[in-house]
């Protein structure tokens, strides 16, 4: 099932998500509907508060997109995280193009480790510790700040916020447009 995704200004984004145990009601659907409702709006990556859950749950997917068609092909990757911690950053720290599907219409460049150690467990609830990089560091470190409240807005330098500031405002007042649903702060 397809579900409406949280917009920047709901009170949920701001709040640390509660770690979860496998016996949490209905996991595996909940974890099947955050990988379709984040391919459906076209997302490589999603978080439960997104969703209006206050859990630890993230979703992450690498489609293969073919210019062509302008299809996407079969999932490539993808990786479920419940109670992702981040034990190390190494590596070099890089500036990638970020965007977010609860702050539409805004991208920009965020600077993060390339490289992190993180232990997070699997739908299956086995135990993961994994050095990362690439893509998946780059996706997973977006991901679990929403899980601490954080958006990647507030990684921006103050001079870049207040570029954005109005952008911002128009989407925490409900003006905004997107091909996917939005439950907004206001409306
Ligand atoms: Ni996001």
């Amino acid at each position: 099932m397809i579900l409406p995704i949280v917009g920047y200004g709901c009170a949920v984004l701001r709040q640390k998500a509660a770690p979860i145990d496998k016996d949490y009601p209905e996991l595996k659907q909940l974890i099947a509907d955050m990988y379709e409702t984040m391919y459906s709006a076209d997302g490589v990556g999603l978080a439960a508060p997104q969703i209006d859950r206050s859990i630890r749950v993230v979703v992450i997917g690498f489609r293969p997109y073919d210019e062509k068609t302008d299809t996407y092909g079969e999932v490539a990757e993808e990786h479920t995280l419940i109670n992702p911690e981040i034990l190390e950053k190494k590596g070099e720290m890089k500036y990638f193009n970020e965007g977010c599907l609860s702050v539409p219409d805004i991208h920009e460049d965020v600077l993060r480790p390339d490289t992190i150690v993180i232990r997070y467990f699997d739908e299956d609830f086995n135990e993961h510790k994994e050095e990362i990089s690439g893509m998946f560091a780059r996706v997973a470190q977006h991901e679990i700040d929403h899980l601490d409240g954080i958006v990647f807005t507030d990684r921006l330098s103050s001079l870049r916020k207040t570029m954005i500031k109005r952008k911002l405002s128009s989407v925490q007042s409900g003006k905004v447009n997107t091909a996917y649903r939005m439950k907004l702060a206001k409306k």
